[in-house]
């Protein structure tokens, strides 16, 4: 390496890595409300929190989400995680101690350091986290909990897709799932409501909730609907692009989720699976749509709603929302009976969604209902050590009663206090000069107007306390 390029390598600023992204103040302040009133709302619902590891055996998302799948097939992270020798070691020999076996350690080392080095794991950040539920659920036992389990979670995911608005290698979801118990319609649309009432709650505006019914994986259902598409795809491949070309084979369904406009014509003239779904999926679909009904939540049908993971069977949903481009889906969810058990578990019910926060947070911003409240409420500007004392004193009150204040950490002329306390957005200044202290009776600047009074310490925490109220 020449002299030059080793400066310029010394130099090099890091830079986050491409489709991830710092979140800063204030608009974190706008996640922390988002996510909050999900806690509320959810648990409002009787749903309890479930944290999960961010990366988990490559496999479990393989079998869940499906190896045919874009998520599975080209867009985890994943690496390969040989075990730690010096852990197995260290469980071994304990185990054999405990057994009251003697052991010679290095002995013992070498063995196992042989067979641990021909192991290695294969392991992927989440791109979801509906399998790790599912993992948890088993793993936990949850099947012997009063059924059904409710569950939700919010934290980053993982996806290599190409980045753009609204789009990330590392996103955030909020997401939830019920686990166990009956599959009546009743939790289907109670689900979709517990979502409606959070969106509304946190004020997101326009959304548009469109669901589908992709029926049961049975030759009297799903497999004859997805027969009967395969020959329809067939009669018209000349006419479609590479990538749904070769879904025919792979996954047909997935065509109908073509965006390309050159296809939609002829995706218009597929068979709908409404047309096909069996008796049983057919009722459970009707007394869905019933029930969102009975809970006022207005919703459109969408045939072509297949969603991009393999689990899902019966009821299907999206939601969109304004200003947000191509990527304007804010949550996707469906039902996804079995999929316990083709992770290992007992047979069991299993519905949820998950939000994309990213997305919701954009939305918010875009109709204006992202602000948040900036700056601080009290700046206090004082001069001399005797004030300096008042102030820290102060401060400690006024953050004890909820305000947040800045304190500047070094003395400045009251002018230049001022100047910072408007920068910073401040409501109010709290002026504490010798007089002030002297005096006991503190100086209060109205920031926006200008105007200034004078309160004897005690008065002025009630003032500020009926401003907040009204505020
Ligand atoms: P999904 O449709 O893959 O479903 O993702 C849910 C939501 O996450 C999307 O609607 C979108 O808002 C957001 N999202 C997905 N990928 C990205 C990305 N690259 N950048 C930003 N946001 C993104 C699931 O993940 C299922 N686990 C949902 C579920 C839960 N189904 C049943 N239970």
């Amino acid at each position: 390496m020449s002299d030059a390029t080793a400066k310029k390598e010394e130099r090099r600023k890091f830079q986050a890595i491409r489709g991830t992204r710092d979140l800063l103040p204030p608009e974190t302040a706008l996640w922390s409300h988002v996510e909050q009133t999900a806690h509320e709302v959810f648990a409002t619902f009787g749903y309890g929190e479930i944290r999960l590891p961010i990366f988990e055996q490559t496999e479990l998302f393989a079998r869940a989400v499906g190896g045919d799948t874009d998520i599975v097939s080209k867009e985890m992270f994943s690496f390969a995680d040989p075990f730690n020798p010096d852990d197995m070691v260290k469980t071994m020999v304990q185990q054999a101690l405990q057994l009251g076996l003697g052991v010679e350690l290095k002995h013992f080392e070498q063995a196992v350091q042989q067979s641990a080095e021909d192991k290695i794991q294969f392991l992927s950040l989440r791109p979801e986290a509906t399998a790790s539920v599912c993992r948890a659920y088993i793993e936990h036992n949850m099947q012997q909990l009063p059924q059904p389990v409710k569950l939700y979670y919010m934290g980053p995911m993982f996806r290599r897709e190409r980045p753009q608005k609204g789009r990330y290698r590392q996103f955030y979801q909020i997401g939830a799932e019920i686990l166990g118990g009956t599959d009546a319609p009743g939790i289907d649309s109670e689900v979709i409501e517990m979502l409606m009432t959070f969106f509304d709650k946190v004020g997101l505006q326009g959304a548009t909730l469109y669901i589908n019914s992709i029926g049961h994986n049975g030759p009297d259902c799903r497999r004859a609907y997805i027969g009967a598409l395969y020959n329809a795809l067939l009669k018209n491949k000349d006419q479609l692009g590479p990538d749904s070309q070769r879904r025919i084979d792979t996954n047909p369904l997935r065509v109908l989720d073509s965006k390309l406009e050159s296809e939609q014509a002829i995706i218009a003239t597929l068979p709908h699976i409404a047309d096909h779904l069996c008796d049983g999926c057919k009722t459970h679909y009707a007394e869905v749509k019933r029930q969102l009904e009975v809970r006022g939540i207005l919703y459109q049908e969408n045939w072509r709603l297949v969603r991009g993971l393999d689990y899902y069977m019966r009821t299907t949903f999206e939601i969109t929302a304004p200003g947000l481009g191509s990527q304007n889906a804010v949550c996707g969810g469906g039902r996804y009976d079995g999929l316990v058990e083709l992770l290992g578990g007992p047979p069991t019910k299993g519905i949820g969604f998950a939000i994309g926060e990213d997305r919701l947070i954009l939305s918010l911003q875009e109709s204006g209902k992202g602000q948040v409240q900036q700056g601080r409420d009290i700046y206090i500007a004082w001069m001399g050590e005797k004030a300096y004392a008042t102030a820290i004193r102060a401060a400690k009150d006024l953050r004890k009663a909820g305000f947040s204040v800045e304190l500047p950490p070094v003395e400045q002329k009251f002018g230049k206090a001022l100047g910072q306390a408007d920068k910073l957005g401040a409501k109010y200044a709290l002026i504490l000069g010798d007089n002030e202290v002297s005096e006991a009776v503190w100086t209060l600047k109205t920031l926006s107007t200008g105007e200034q009074a004078k309160f004897p310490e005690p008065d002025l925490l009630e003032f500020l306390r009926k401003q907040k109220n009204v505020s």
